[in-house]
């Protein structure tokens, strides 16, 4: 098990397409048991490869907390309907705002043995599905972020 550290916005690695991942090596299965480790540990319910450096094309998700989710190479299939609600990532601490996703996604992903499947999700798993699956092709949800991106910090305040 080994924690590894979270790139924060401003890193350009962040900003970086990904690649598509061919083969799984033991560098990459030690890979995707790392993040699973650095996402629980950093109590996120998903987290992309490029958030710790590596510029390959895996996602781990688990938003119940016993529910972990590898996609490695996941296309995003269909969406459908919408939810509006915040949204914040590892990558940018502290921080949340306000973003637009559909309330349903179908993705296709290969597994840890490069089989294909496909899984649905609806509310808070399609917007980790979509989320994470951006951060693949260089993109981080400030980009969407509808009005300010808040302190998570004011958001507790106000709902006290
Ligand atoms: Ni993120």
């Amino acid at each position: 098990m080994a924690i590894r550290n979270i790139r924060e916005i401003g890193d350009p690695v962040l900003n970086k397409s990904c690649k598509v991942v061919k083969e799984v090596t033991d560098r990459t299965r030690e890979l995707i048991e790392d993040m699973f480790d650095t996402m629980y540990e950093a109590q996120g319910v998903g987290l992309a490869a490029p958030q710790v450096g590596i510029l390959k094309r895996i996602v781990t998700i688990d938003v119940t907390g016993e529910d972990p989710i590898l996609l490695v190479n996941p296309t995003i299939l269909e969406t459908s309907g919408e939810q509006t609600g915040n949204e914040g990532c590892l990558s940018v601490p502290g921080k949340t705002g306000v973003v637009t996703r559909p309330n349903y996604v179908k993705v296709r992903a290969y597994d840890r043995n490069l089989e294909p499947f496909e899984l649905e999700g609806t509310e808070l798993l399609a917007r980790a599905i979509c989320h994470e699956v951006e951060h693949l092709d260089g993109h981080l949800y400030v980009e969407k972020v509808e009005g300010e991106l808040m302190n998570v910090s004011d958001l507790e305040d106000e709902e006290d």
